[in-house]
């Protein structure tokens, strides 16, 4: 198999998102994106209106990474490949891989939902379905975001590739869905009081997505606590099927909610292309912290270097009555320490 092959989550996620930053307004032409497989390309032609919402899942997803693995020495950096934005990163079953993938999931979902919510499709709208009796002093109303929807799409888009019987298909499968179950099980009420003078005679309720960011923590989480599994094979009547076992038995097995990986990360201390490491020479770390962003373990042991930086500030700032702030400009003297 052609490895690129195996990350095909990623590989039309940029295809679409090129395409879409580089048409601006114009419409999505499915047919010009490179790398769609036919399931894909199918679903782009029915769904076209909504494809906006998909590469900007990816996008919030992708930036979320960032924000999640900031300190970290792998920290989610994208390389200009139009291929494989994460560069070989990817092609190993690693939690950094399960991780990837179910953020962008998630993101797809999430996005897709919100614009849905927002009113910019006709294909979708608001979740009329699930709203259930009215709760005590609150009422029904708003837009309730039709999750359902927002992660079918995550589904049949991102799950399109993922349907060979091999180890790392089912991994991707599980951690696609493993995202996109966050956003479910986060879904919560949001409640707006009307009445005079913001009394709260009348309160309307909806059901909403929760800030990405919850979505992003929360699987950061699940990546520190990922489930390593063991690969089998089965003979079925299709033939060979590859799936997935938990490596010990003495932990409790994975759930749906849980990420998944079976190979194991390179430590991303040196430079290595064949890997997809960046080392992290030149890195800045944190001299008083004692984690993982803490000059002794980001620098992999080899020592840190130490600048100063000069950075403009306001300061002696005064609150005027009333109402405005005034500040001065000052030059605040910083250590920048950065790995060896
Ligand atoms: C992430 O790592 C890359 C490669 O080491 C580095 O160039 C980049 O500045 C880092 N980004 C952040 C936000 O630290
Ligand atoms: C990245 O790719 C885009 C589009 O292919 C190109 O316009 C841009 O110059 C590239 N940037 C770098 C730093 O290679
Ligand atoms: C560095 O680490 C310390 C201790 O963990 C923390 O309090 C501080 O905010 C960190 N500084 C930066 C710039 O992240």
């Amino acid at each position: 198999i052609n490895k690129k092959f195996l990350i095909g989550f990623t590989v039309w996620s940029l295809a679409i998102g090129h395409q879409y930053s580089s048409l601006g307004t114009q419409p999505i032409l499915c047919g010009s994106i490179p790398g769609l497989v036919p399931k894909q390309l199918r679903f782009c032609r029915n769904y076209v209106e909504i494809m906006p919402s998909v590469a900007e899942g990816v996008k919030i997803g992708i930036q979320e990474c960032q924000h999640q693995f900031r300190g970290r020495r792998w920290n989610c950096t994208t390389v200009n490949d139009s291929l494989a934005i994460f560069g070989p990163v990817l092609d190993k079953a690693t939690r950094e891989s399960a991780f990837v993938h179910a953020i962008a999931s998630a993101g797809v979902a999430f996005a897709v939902t919100r614009s849905c919510a927002e009113g910019s499709a006709t294909i979708c709208g608001c979740d009329t379905r699930h709203k259930g009796p009215p709760g005590e002093g609150w009422k029904w109303g708003g837009c309730s975001e039709d999750v359902e929807f927002g992660s079918m799409v995550s589904r049949e888009f991102a799950d399109a590739r993922e349907n060979r019987p091999d180890a790392r298909s089912a991994m991707n499968r599980h951690n696609n869905e493993a995202g996109r179950t966050s956003i479910i099980e986060h879904m919560h009420l949001k409640c707006k009081c009307h009445g005079l003078s913001g009394s709260c005679e009348v309160k309307t309720c909806w059901w909403s997505q929760p800030d990405f960011r919850v979505i992003g923590d929360y699987l950061k989480d699940k990546y520190d606590s990922a489930s390593e599994m063991v690969v089998e094979k089965h003979r079925e009547s299709r033939g060979w099927v590859e799936t997935l076992r938990p490596k010990y038995n003495f932990f409790k097995a994975p759930t749906e909610r849980d990420l998944v990986y079976y190979e194991n990360s390179p430590n991303f201390c040196e430079p290595n292309p064949e890997t997809g490491s960046f080392g992290t020479r030149d890195r800045i770390c944190n001299v008083t912290s004692h984690g993982i962003d803490g000059c002794d373990l980001l620098c992999c042991g080899r020592g840190h270097n130490t600048r100063t930086e000069k950075r403009k500030e306001k300061c002696h700032c005064i609150f005027h009555w009333c109402c405005y702030v005034s500040c001065q400009e000052c030059i605040r003297i910083y250590d920048v320490h950065t790995c060896k």
